[in-house]
C-alpha cells in the first residue's frame, strides 16, 4: 500500500514565511495608531519578520508611546516618528498604511479618520461595537481605494490553518454538517483604561472576545447564519470590579449555538474562569471529525502546543499531529497567529494575494457576535434577518 502523504499547510507557512524573512530596510512603511498590548504585538512582528518599516507611531497614552519605544530599542526597530494627533499621522506624506490598534469603542472614529488618505488600513476586531457601523464599513471597503484587513488573527493559528485546509478538502470528513468550538481560558488582562471591563466600551464578551472565533465558524461553515440563541452571564470574574464609580458588566462564560443557512449547526463554549488556556474546535462530516486543539499557559516559560487530528483510520493524523510552529514565531504573540496575519498584510501591501479577513468577514463575525449578545439579555432565539432589519441593516451577500 502506498503511505499516505499528509501535507500539513502550516509547515509550509511556516517555511515559506522564514525563507522570505527582510532585513527591515526597505517595504512598505507602517503607521501604528495604538500602541498598547496588541500595537506593541505587531510592531515586534514587523521586526521579526523584516518585510516592514515603523514609519511612525500614535498613542494617546504617553505610557504607551514609552513602553513602545523601549520595544523598538529591544528589538532593533528604528525609532519611529511620534505623532501627537490622528491629523499629523494621516498627513505624513511617507506613511504607506495604517494599523488601528486601540479600544473597539474607537475603531469607527478612527477608521473614518483615515479614510481622507486613501491607504491601505488594516482594523484590529471587532471592526465596531456597533453593527451599523459596522455594515456602513462594508460599503466604504468596497469603494475604498485602498486595502482593508480586519485582524483576525486566530485563523492563523497552526492548528486553523490545517483543519481549515482539511476541511475544505473534503477528501476525509466529507461535507461538514456540525461544528463545535470552545475556549477556556483565564479572565480578561488588564488594559489601558480598564475598557474591556464594559460593555460600553467593548461591546460586550462576545463581541471582544469571540468575533474571531465566530469568524473561523464561519469560514468553516462556509454559510449564512440565520438563527443565533446564547445562554451565559457573570459567574465569576470582576463582580466586584468598579472604576470611577462603575461597576462591571462583562459576562464571563456562554454557550452559543448557531444555524446556517446550508444546514450547518454550530455551537461555541466560552469560560473565561479557567486557569489555562484550552481551545477546541471540531468539525464533523459523514466521514469523521476534524480535531484542531490548543493548550497553553498565561504562566511566563510554559510554551503552547497545539494539535490536529482527523479521526479516519489509517490517517497520519488519526492520533494526533503537533502542529506547533518554530519557537521564535510561537513566542511573537498568540502562538505566532499575529506574525502570519502581518505577513498577509504585508503581502497584500506589496500587491501579492493573501487570504486575511475582509471587512464583509469582519462583518459577518460580529452579526453572530451581536446576535449572541443580544440573546444573552433578552433569553430569546435571534433570527438573524428580523434582528438586522430592527436595526436598519440590510444584509451584505456573503463573502
Ligand atoms: N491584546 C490582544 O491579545 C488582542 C488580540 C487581538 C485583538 N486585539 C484588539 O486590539 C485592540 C487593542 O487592544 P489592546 O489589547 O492593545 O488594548 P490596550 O488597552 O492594551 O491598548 C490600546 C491602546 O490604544 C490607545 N488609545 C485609546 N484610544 C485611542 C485613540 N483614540 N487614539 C490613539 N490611541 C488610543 C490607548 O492609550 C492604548 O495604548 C482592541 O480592539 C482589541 O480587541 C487585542
Amino acid at each position: 500500500m502506498r503511505p499516505h502523504f499528509y501535507s500539513r499547510q502550516s509547515t509550509d507557512l511556516a517555511r515559506y514565511a522564514l525563507e522570505n524573512r527582510g532585513d527591515g530596510g526597505s517595504g512598505p512603511r507602517l503607521v501604528i495608531i495604538g500602541v498598547g498590548m496588541m500595537g506593541r504585538e505587531h510592531l515586534r512582528v514587523v521586526a521579526l519578520l523584516g518585510r516592514a518599516r515603523l514609519r511612525g507611531i500614535y498613542d494617546a497614552s504617553p505610557d504607551s508611546i514609552r513602553l513602545a519605544l523601549a520595544d523598538c530599542a529591544a528589538h532593533g526597530v528604528a525609532e519611529p516618528l511620534v505623532y501627537d494627533s490622528l491629523d499629523a499621522a494621516c498627513a505624513d506624506p511617507h506613511a504607506d498604511a495604517y494599523m488601528v490598534c486601540t479600544p473597539n469603542f474607537s475603531h469607527w472614529n478612527l477608521f473614518e479618520g483615515l479614510l481622507a488618505t486613501g491607504k491601505p488600513i488594516f482594523l484590529e476586531k471587532p471592526m465596531a461595537t456597533s453593527l451599523a457601523e459596522a455594515r456602513r464599513m462594508v460599503d466604504i471597503a468596497r469603494d475604498y481605494p485602498g486595502l482593508v484587513q480586519l485582524g483576525m488573527q486566530y485563523r492563523f493559528k497552526a492548528q486553523y490553518v490545517d483543519a481549515f485546509h482539511e476541511v475544505q478538502s473534503q477528501q476525509v470528513i466529507g461535507p461538514v454538517k456540525t461544528i463545535a468550538m470552545a475556549e477556556y481560558r483565564p479572565p480578561f488582562l488588564d488594559k489601558v483604561g480598564q475598557w474591556n471591563k464594559f460593555n460600553r466600551y467593548s461591546g460586550g464578551t462576545l463581541v471582544e472576545k469571540c468575533c474571531h472565533y465566530f469568524d473561523l465558524i464561519n469560514q468553516m461553515a462556509a454559510g449564512i447564519p440565520t438563527k443565533v440563541y446564547a445562554q451565559g452571564g457573570r459567574a465569576v470574574n470582576f463582580l466586584d470590579f468598579e472604576q470611577d464609580g462603575e461597576c462591571s458588566d462583562i459576562d464571563d462564560h456562554a454557550f452559543v449555538s448557531i444555524t446556517y443557512d446550508n444546514g450547518i449547526l454550530a455551537n461555541f463554549t466560552l469560560n473565561m474562569f479557567s486557569q489555562e488556556l484550552y481551545e477546541e474546535l471540531v468539525v464533523t462530516g459523514p466521514g469523521g471529525r476534524v480535531v484542531a486543539s490548543e493548550q497553553a499557559s498565561f504562566r511566563p516559560g510554559v510554551p503552547s502546543s497545539a494539535l490536529i487530528k482527523v479521526e479516519t483510520p489509517d490517517h497520519p493524523a488519526y492520533r494526533g499531529l503537533e502542529v506547533t510552529y518554530p519557537d521564535t514565531i510561537e513566542r511573537s504573540g498568540h502562538s505566532g497567529a499575529t506574525f502570519f496575519e502581518h505577513l498577509a498584510w504585508v503581502t497584500q501591501l506589496e500587491g501579492g494575494e493573501a487570504d486575511a479577513a475582509t471587512a464583509l468577514q469582519g462583518f459577518w463575525s460580529l452579526v453572530v457576535a451581536s446576535a449572541a449578545q443580544q440573546s444573552l439579555t433578552s433569553g430569546e432565539v435571534i433570527l438573524i434577518d428580523e434582528f438586522c432589519a430592527g436595526q436598519g441593516i440590510t444584509l451584505p451577500s456573503h463573502g
